[in-house]
């Protein structure tokens, strides 16, 4: 660590502010100007590591310095137009900050047209490879909040400290729905629900790009399309789905992220029905930018230009697949190290196998995207202008949007909360550790190091501690897979009031997060059954990316709080919950399974019902207090294609203490040309109610909020008879008229 502050204040002296002199850029312009070279330069993207000292691909030297040699390739000899990633260790703002100047001072004195870099960094839940910076739920947390708004303001502190860091371009958010939770990206979604999705995509986006230009960032829809129901649960490999079906639920995410201002979206590196989506331009070229109106850059993923030939086999070679690739729409390729890509794009072009055209079409996106970033005039501001990077501000924002994902599936017998003067037991690996409040994409790709990178971090036992004071907690330690320390672990709970049990899962992130089995890790249900006997209540608290099956101990337990992966924030955040101090409000943005094998979402068919087990339902968690409904109406009933109806309820907080309630309407369609799902969300808000207080939620509706896409891949809405239903009550309507409607 000291080595990096030396070096670091090396750089500062020596890189002094890059300038770039475009003034009023004018992109067409600058593209007659462009050499063919220099134009697949800007479509190409290489990693931090490939201009770095070290061993490549995979191991940087520590501490990091540039590689002269590598960097004079990359920046002067291929034109090299954007650089991103970091991947294995984080750096602090300041050292972001030489890094990318660095950079820019290469691509200002060693190119021709002093094209600025871009620079991207994977900001999964805040600017997540900063040593220094404020990190948020990840997306499984935010979407478990309900509440839009504090999901963007997070995601505006994700872009001040991104740019506050020198980089101006996140890939994020994950747009799609997680329709399998085996999948080792789901906790990187928001969660099962294609209208959830959407409204938490357009919350990120509009976070990442509504403040002025240095506080702004680039935002990235990803995996377009189908990449997150993985046919054999495993990452990267492809999905099995009807086109209509595709496009019901993973399209309406993507319209909500492009309306809201996304500027790039990432391709799924996998196959659907067994068309790689890279090498797609019925996918990317037809549906992303004809359709859907996609006017900013297409990126690949990593090397996935290249998985065309060698994993898909869809290309006979690199070349090949750099054909479809760029045939098919993408603009700027993720290649990652290997530079033959700008020479066979450039030997297509002159064979004519790519068109000119279509090498000019993707350059201009991507000067557009520099342009609109501000890069042309000042890529870096000064590292004053940005005083709330890692404020107690930003922490109490980060630590709000945590306690609000939190969700208490059980609570029998209203154990939680617990009093302050309660005697706690506090056991479970994920007890004294930042690795499992963080998860992956932190610090580290994997991210294991968390404890290293974060030594002052909070853990819940300090949380705890903090809260209740040292003498009120009972610590054993009870590593994963270390079943000899159950015995202290169960032996310890004789003398307290209450055990809490922090379970879980280590981090993980893509291929290295595959499983066979969805079941919690032997050695922790153990502990949890050893200590469900023992007459104490136990608390469980799961910090977790994806539903872990608990089903055999659920019973035995007494309350149950599900953390997710809530961020450096979440040990402060789980106290407050479980000490009366915040009233949880969270609700499950997923089905949670019973079985390993019951992996079902909540908008099944009717024809499924007979195999329909869940622990907890889409949209559960539990309150402090307690909310009735009533007087639910549907306004009129019969709703003309071209009006709108509105649908009312009433809520209550009926209980002795104020609360956040979440009120969702669902909708189902009682008949239609394609067999429908039982139900659908079709709407939400987050309302807050003193003791006593009864509110009128309303949601309005049009028909285009009934629609489906048919069997003719047409989004319509067919006439017939729906259910509204709100919080147990059940109003029928009728759409009068079918109607075609468009995203
Ligand atoms: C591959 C991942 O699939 C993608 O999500 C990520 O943004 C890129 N690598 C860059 O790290």
């Amino acid at each position: 660590m000291t080595l990096r502050i030396v070096l670091c204040a090396i750089l500062v002296i020596c890189c002094g502010p890059i300038e770039f002199s475009h003034g009023q850029t004018d992109v067409e312009t600058l593209l007659s100007q462009m050499t063919l070279k220099e134009k697949i330069g800007q479509m190409t993207m290489i990693t931090l590591n490939a201009v770095s000292k070290g061993d490549l691909p995979f191991t940087p030297k520590e501490p990091h310095e540039f590689d002269p040699e590598r960097l004079k390739r990359v920046i002067t000899d291929y034109q090299v137009g954007t650089i991103f990633n970091i991947g294995h260790h984080a750096f602090s703002k300041s050292y972001w900050r030489q890094i990318v100047t660095e950079l820019q001072n290469q691509t200002r004195t060693g190119t021709r047209l002093k094209i600025p870099l871009l620079y991207g960094v994977d900001a999964l839940h805040g600017m997540s490879f900063s040593t220094d910076a404020t990190f948020t739920p990840h997306q499984i947390g935010l979407a478990a909040t309900w509440n839009p708004d504090l999901v963007r303001q997070a995601s505006r502190i994700t872009a001040y400290e991104a740019r506050a860091a020198g980089i101006p371009w996140v890939f994020s958010p994950a747009a799609e729905p997680g329709r399998n939770p085996i999948h080792s990206r789901f906790y990187e979604s928001f969660g099962e629900d294609p209208l959830l999705c959407a409204a938490m995509t357009a919350a990120t986006v509009s976070g990442y790009t509504e403040a002025d230009t240095y506080e702004r960032v680039g935002a990235t829809l990803k995996h377009f399309i189908g990449y997150t129901i993985p046919r054999t649960g495993r990452d990267r490999s492809g999905a099995d789905m009807a086109e209509h079906m595709l496009r019901d639920i993973f399209l309406p995410p993507y319209a909500a992220g492009i309306k809201a201002g996304a500027q790039s979206v990432i391709l799924n590196l996998a196959d659907v029905n067994g068309l790689p989506i890279h090498g797609s331009r019925y996918w990317v070229q037809g549906v992303l930018k004809d359709e859907l109106g996609f006017k900013g850059v297409v990126v690949s993923d990593w090397n996935s230009v290249d998985y065309l030939y060698f994993h898909h086999h869809v290309a006979k070679d690199s070349r090949q697949a750099i054909e479809q690739a760029v045939n098919a729409g993408i603009d700027l390729v993720m290649v990652p190290f290997d530079l033959t890509f700008v020479d066979h794009l450039e030997s297509l072009v002159n064979e004519g196998r790519v068109a000119v055209t279509r090498i000019d079409d993707a350059v201009r996106r991507v000067l557009t995207f520099k342009k609109d970033l501000g890069l042309f005039e000042e890529p870096i501001l000064p590292e004053t202008r940005y005083p709330l990077y890692g404020s107690e501000t930003f922490a109490a924002v980060s630590r709000r949007a945590a306690a609000e994902s939190l969700t208490l599936l059980k609570n029998t017998n209203k154990t939680l909360p617990l009093a302050k003067t309660a005697k706690v037991l506090v056991t479970g690996f994920g007890a004294d550790t930042m690795t499992t409040l963080n998860g992956g994409w932190s610090y580290t790709w994997q991210g294991r190091e968390a404890d290293a990178y974060n030594p002052e971090g909070v853990t819940i036992l300090d949380a705890i501690r903090a809260q209740v004071g040292e003498d009120h907690v009972v610590f054993v330690e009870t590593a994963l897979d270390r079943s000899d320390q159950i015995d202290s672990a169960v032996n310890a709970a004789t003398g307290v009031d209450a055990v809490i049990l922090c379970l879980g899962e280590i981090p993980y992130a893509e291929v290295f997060g595959n499983i066979d089995d969805l079941t919690l890790n032997p050695s922790q249900l153990e502990l949890a059954r050893r200590l469900g006997e023992r007459g104490k209540p136990v608390i469980v608290v799961l910090t977790q990316g994806r539903p872990t099956i608990i089903s055999t101990i659920e019973k035995k337990m007494d309350a149950i709080l599900l953390a997710y992966l809530p961020g450096n924030e979440g040990g402060h955040a789980i106290a407050d919950v479980l000490f009366g101090r915040v009233n949880p409000s969270g609700k499950l943005p997923y089905t949670y399974p019973a079985g390993p094998n019951a992996l079902f979402t909540y908008d099944h068919k009717h024809s499924e019902i007979y195999s329909f087990h869940v622990l907890y339902p889409f949209g559960w968690g539990l309150s402090y207090t307690e909310f009735s409904y009533q007087n639910l109406r549907v306004s009129p009933n019969r709703l003309y294609p071209a009006d709108t109806l509105t649908v009312s309820v009433e809520v209550t907080n009926t209980g002795d203490r104020p609360g956040q309630e979440v009120v969702q309407l669902f909708i189902s369609d009682l008949y239609a040309s394609i067999s429908p799902p039982v139900k659908r969300l079709k709407g939400f808000q987050k309302v807050a109610l003193s003791q006593g207080e009864t509110q009128t939620v309303t949601f309005t509706l049009t028909a285009k909020d009934l629609a489906f896409v048919n069997a003719e891949n047409h989004l319509t809405a067919e006439a017939g008879e729906f259910t509204a239903s709100i919080g147990g009550l059940n109003e029928p309507f009728i759409l009068t008229a079918s109607r075609e409607v468009t995203w």
